[in-house]
């Protein structure tokens, strides 16, 4: 039995060292295909393994095809848009992600993120602090409750609009819900955006919601670039000059971002919100054993293909 890790961007080393010893402690072989330029690399890469261990890396049928003996696909994370879920179906393959395990990670950044732009990038001038601001947490799931932990603790009043109409769990976290986006959007200094990239979020978020925020508001997005309408976002922040764009994902317009938004369009230079040992170790290492306990007991609880 032959795991194959695929990252483009590798895991820390003592992440590949952990997802080793718990292939090696199975009686599996691990191979490690890091920073690959090629898409031909992968796809050679893949023609013995029976599992693959990936994080952003697309996985289509092309891969598939090259790879016959492939049973299991593990997103070492929570975002599976970059899997084709029903090339998997069709091919036999069960695809899992290991939700929750890199969500601290991405809410620090963000907390991060926000502390770098609303301190002026640290240049010297006068900022403004976090604490007593509105935050808005667009959805609700393991990153956006990361996120309401630690603003919560910075003294930000937090709330949130879950799309998915399951407001329980922010009632219990002791947060304000909101009724619809346009809420979210209208009643918030920051909001941040949590919501995956589906066929119903895609370019989702354009000219009306930002164009509505209150003054010098700061939209914050942690999440998929896909889900923002950029054109929208590009007008709207040209007739709003008070408005900022926080990013963890640059946008596909990045040069014309910049040229018209200057300061006002903070990005990093690579996706970095899962970027920690402890991330990658948790979500690696879950991603081993979950493959481990598929083969040996048929488990396969983190299932997002049917
Ligand atoms: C996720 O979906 O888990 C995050 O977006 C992190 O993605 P990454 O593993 O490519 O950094």
């Amino acid at each position: 039995m032959k795991i194959l890790v695929a990252t483009e961007k590798p895991f820390a080393p003592v992440a590949v060292k952990g997802i080793r010893e718990i292939a090696e402690a199975a009686g599996y072989d691990l191979a490690l295909l890091e920073k690959y330029t090629e898409r031909a690399q992968l796809l050679e890469a893949v023609a013995d393994v029976d599992a693959l261990i990936i994080r952003s890396d697309k996985i289509d049928g092309e891969v598939m095809d090259a790879a016959p003996k492939l049973r299991v696909i593990v997103r070492a994370g929570a975002g599976y848009d970059n899997i084709d879920l029903e090339a998997a179906t069709a091919h036999g393959i069960c695809v899992m992600n290991t939700p929750g395990q890199n969500a601290n990670a991405v809410a620090e950044l963000v907390i991060g993120m926000l502390i770098y732009t609303i301190r002026h990038r640290f240049d010297g001038t006068s900022g403004t602090e976090l604490r007593g601001k509105k935050l808005g947490l667009m959805a609700f799931g393991a990153v956006a409750q990361a996120v309401g932990r630690i603003a919560h603790g910075i003294g930000m009043d937090v709330s949130s609009f879950s799309p998915l109409n399951r407001p329980q769990k922010i009632i219990d976290a002791g947060y304000h819900v909101h009724e619809s986006r346009e809420a979210l959007f209208l009643y918030n200094d920051i909001v941040s955006l949590h919501i995956p990239a589906t066929p119903t979020t895609v370019r989702s978020i354009g000219y009306d919601l930002v164009k509505s925020m209150k003054p010098n508001a700061i939209l914050v997005n942690s999440a998929r670039k896909e889900v923002i309408d950029e054109a929208g976002l590009l007008r709207a922040m040209e007739e709003r000059p008070d408005l900022r764009y926080v990013t963890d994902l640059k946008l596909d317009a990045h040069d014309e971002a910049v040229e018209k938004l200057g300061n006002r369009y903070m990005f990093t230079p690579k996706k970095m919100g899962a970027q920690t040992a402890e991330a990658n170790i948790n979500a690696g290492l879950a991603a081993a054993q979950q493959i481990v306990e598929f083969f040996r007991d048929g488990v396969h609880t983190f299932q997002v293909n049917k």
